[in-house]
């Protein structure tokens, strides 16, 4: 039977109130009722809805806790990529990361807003008539996962917002907010505290915290760790909706985001400055942690002019904070072999806490830097932690109060993990294991094959790695496709979900484009970007594996040592095995070819001001279609200077170089 009018009218306006209550308390700190209060008109609306179950919908502030535990989270596309940001550490970094925003857009007059760093993870919230209906983790960038469920537990996260109040803002209906998630840092040392009491393993950061709580298979779990979200950017249909950042955020705030309050837009490097060193000072009176602070080019036109370098906006630059330091005592050295046979010296250190993490290890970086160093065991050392580098150790306290170590460090003979002889080549730092088949290798590159950014088989971490490889079960990468069911439950903490799931996450790697299996082959010096370009360049596996030295120069950003180290690669009897089982498994050795034009070939070309017909990013296109090269500096080697209106800066360096300067005509002609 459908509830009366009425009931239905009842529960809508108990629902406007509550969600007005929490807006007070959790978004503007601002509570007009007490605890009790709010939790009563909880309960009339929770009784109403017991007794009219069809009346309840998703975004009602009933629904923010509960939902069974479930078996994984769905993979999502984002509507455009989710980018990081390229970082300054001084100054000077800072102004010539202002220098190059003025050269590219010709402008000497841009504004910015500075924000804080949160130390958290980004996230994708998707809005549909107002209403929440999807909220996505970063993942890789371009494809997250649905944690629509534990997001909807965050109680500063709107669950819908009513039409007026969008329309106040200025922002439509359906839309996407991205912004960070993070957890307060009392509440991290207070699960954290409460762990260790159980024997349960602790977090080792609060963005560790929040990544671990974001994905909880249940979110009661989430509901019960008070996290937060602060948004930043809005998207409608993948592109920023107003015409500056500031109007963004104070219509986010209008809408009833919590907008972080510590931004501030300015009109120039110095007050960027000012903002950047009065919070270094304060950075350590806010509940939450920061790691730095964000400089955006408030225009949205400007923002597009810039456009992108690989995975970060050239609109954007995050400014980091030095490191934490703390004092502790260096135990020992042992040595770590990395997937490539590097060795690593690690110091295992006394537990010392710092910005409210405990450290354990360091790294020494190789043999040199404990020379440059000068350190021994038994040392008091300098520690110290940037937000997401490995802590390091920084230098050796000589002074009354800390007596000096007296064992030296000693450079490693034999691999600790197979004992065969280390080799140090002539004229490089870093000694190696060379046996092929050491484990320590084998588990590396198992590793790297299996993470985000590469085949992104989620769940074959450390632990899971350590066991396949050390019972034989995984002996290379392409023994990942052979493993059945049996052998993953023969494994220990390993349960029947848990193991159809790693299945299921093996088996969807091999959807992944070309350029994933390139760069999981694990070759030297074949990062991400350049086996993309490897993939685009051949457009299969089996061209790629026959290209010589010299063709594969012609590979944008290729030099002759990456032509010689994929060459290597590929003579190896047993690698061509491997990438053959590869291709038997089903992985994709086709890619799409992009075809290059040699028109161009060799030409170098500036791109300066704002073009009338193109975007900088299709002038870029087209020249690159055509075999030719964009680079940001105009010097001696420049061939052409494309320019546009209110060029800067470039234009002038062009003419006093004498390097042919040319209109958007001119690149017409040259390109077709
Ligand atoms: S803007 C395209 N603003 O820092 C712009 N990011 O190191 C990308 N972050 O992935 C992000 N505070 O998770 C932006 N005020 C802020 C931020 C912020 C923290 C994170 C974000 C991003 C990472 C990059």
């Amino acid at each position: 039977m459908p509830a009366p009018k009425d009931v239905e009218k009842k529960i809508e306006a108990l629902r406007e109130k509550i969600r007005r209550h929490e807006h007070l308390y959790y978004v503007l700190d601002d509570p007009e009722i007490s605890d009790a209060e709010f939790d009563k008109l909880m309960q009339q609306l929770k009784s109403l809805e017991a007794e009219h179950p069809s009346l309840v919908t998703p975004d009602s502030p009933t629904q923010r806790v509960g939902g069974k535990p479930r078996e994984g989270f769905v993979k999502v596309s984002h509507s455009s990529p989710m980018l990081s940001l390229d970082n300054t550490y001084n100054e000077e970094e800072l102004r010539a990361w202002e220098r190059r925003v003025h050269e590219l857009t010709g402008r000497s007059d841009v504004d910015y807003v500075c924000e804080l760093k949160l130390d958290g993870m980004s996230l994708a919230l998707i809005y549909e008539d107002g209403k929440l209906v999807r909220g996505v983790t970063r993942g890789d960038g371009s494809i997250g996962e649905d944690v629509t469920l534990n997001v909807r537990t965050v109680r500063s996260i709107p669950l819908s917002i009513p039409k007026e109040r969008l329309k106040k803002a200025g922002i439509p209906a359906d839309f996407e907010v991205r912004g960070e998630l993070l957890m307060p840092t009392a509440s991290f040392k207070k699960i954290n505290e409460e762990r260790e009491k159980n024997g349960l393993p602790t977090f080792a950061n609060p963005r560790n915290f929040t990544a671990g709580t974001v994905r909880q298979l249940d979110a009661n779990v989430t509901a019960e760790r008070r996290m937060d979200f602060f948004p930043y950017i809005l998207l409608q249909g993948g592109r920023t909706y107003f015409d500056r950042h500031s109007k963004t955020l104070s219509a986010l705030d209008a809408a009833g985001f919590k907008v972080n309050p510590n931004h501030k837009l300015v009109h120039s490097m110095d007050e960027v400055w000012r903002f950047i060193q009065e919070w270094e000072g304060k950075r350590d009176s806010l509940p939450y942690e920061i790691d730095g602070i964000v400089v955006k080019v408030d225009r949205t036109g400007l923002q597009d002019e810039l456009g992108f370098t690989g995975k970060a906006p050239r609109w954007a630059i995050a400014y980091k904070y030095a490191a934490r330091a703390g004092i502790t005592k260096l135990e020992n050295v042992r040595w770590q072999v990395g997937r490539t046979g590097k060795l690593t010296p690690v110091a295992e250190l006394s537990p010392v806490s710092i910005g409210g993490t405990t450290v354990r290890n360091a790294t020494l970086h190789n043999m040199d830097e404990i020379e440059r160093l000068g350190v021994k065991i038994g040392d008091w050392v300098q520690v110290e932690r940037g937000g997401d580098v490995i802590p390091k150790v920084a230098k050796v306290i000589d002074d009354k109060e800390h007596p000096r170590g007296k064992a030296d460090i000693e450079a490693p003979v034999k691999c600790p993990v197979c004992g065969t002889k280390v080799v140090r080549t002539e004229g490089e730092v870093d000694f190696r294991c060379v046996n092929a088949n050491c484990p320590a290798k084998l588990a590396g590159t198992i590793l790297h094959f299996a993470s985000r950014g590469v085949m992104n088989i989620d769940g074959m971490g450390d632990a899971l790695v350590t066991q396949l490889t050390e019972r034989g079960l995984v002996k290379n990468v392409a023994d990942i496709y052979k493993l059945t069911k049996s052998d993953l439950l023969s494994l220990e903490r390993m349960g029947d979900k848990s193991a159809q799931n790693i299945l299921g996450e093996i088996e969807a790697s091999k959807k992944l484009p070309l350029e994933r299996v390139i760069y999981g082959l694990g070759i030297r010096m074949v990062g991400e970007r350049t086996a993309q370009f490897l993939a685009e360049h051949f457009g299969s596996m089996e061209a790629l594996a026959e290209a010589g030295v010299e063709e594969l120069q012609n590979v944008n950003e290729v030099g002759p040592r990456i032509a010689e180290s994929i060459v290597e690669f590929f003579s190896i009897p047993a690698n061509r095995k491997l990438v053959e089982r590869l291709g038997e498994a089903g992985l994709a050795f086709k890619g799409k070819k992009k075809e290059r034009g040699t028109k161009l070939a060799g030409k170098t070309f500036v791109l300066t001001g704002t073009l009338a017909k193109y975007s900088r990013d299709e002038a870029k296109k087209m020249i690159e279609d055509a075999g030719g090269k964009v680079t940001g500096s105009v010097s001696k080697k420049t061939d052409y200077v494309l320019a546009g209106a209110d060029a800067g800066s470039k234009l002038d360096k062009a003419k006093e170089l004498g390097v042919a300067v040319i209109g958007e005509k001119e690149m017409e002609d040259l390109t077709r």
